[in-house]
């Protein structure tokens, strides 16, 4: 059972370093009238994402696991990918829900295996509450987009 949660804490992990890897990114290269609130926020959250990071892989070490290194890093997420249109905040916004959505069913997922490790839960339940808040924030930028 600890293995199995290991596994699914360390793939939590890379989530979070690629969310970091990609909010860095986003929030350096969007340009427009349009961009700046967007960039502000994504700057915010790549050191909260970053502190999630680090949640995660203190959870996996105090089970017994190791945290890995960069070379066993695979990335997956495509819908984050720098736009070749570097006005493009819709694409951004899109991009950052499917991201925090995937966060959200990942912890989700983690918190049914977590029975008889209240610890453990209440740090994915912690990392999921911070998820909800970053996809409330964007569907509200793409509510505003969408209906201008
Ligand atoms: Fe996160
Ligand atoms: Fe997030």
């Amino acid at each position: 059972m600890s293995q199995q949660l290991i596994a699914e804490l360390t793939r939590s992990y890379w989530m979070e370093i690629e969310t970091t890897m990609n909010y860095l990114s986003a929030s350096t290269n969007l340009v427009g009238v349009q961009a700046e609130p967007i960039k502000q926020a994504l700057a915010a959250d790549v050191l909260e994402e970053i502190q999630h990071a680090q949640a995660l892989a203190r959870r996996i070490h105090i089970l017994g696991g190791t945290v890995p290194g960069s070379m066993d890093f695979s990335a997956v997420q495509k819908s984050m990918q720098p736009n070749s249109e570097a006005t493009d905040v819709v694409a951004v916004i899109k991009g950052v829900i499917d991201n925090e959505e995937a966060a959200i069913a990942q912890y989700k997922k983690t918190i049914k295996l977590c029975e008889d490790d209240p610890v453990t839960e209440d740090i994915c339940v912690t990392l999921l509450a911070d998820e909800e808040e970053h996809l409330r924030l964007f569907q509200g930028y793409l509510y505003e987009f969408e209906n201008r």
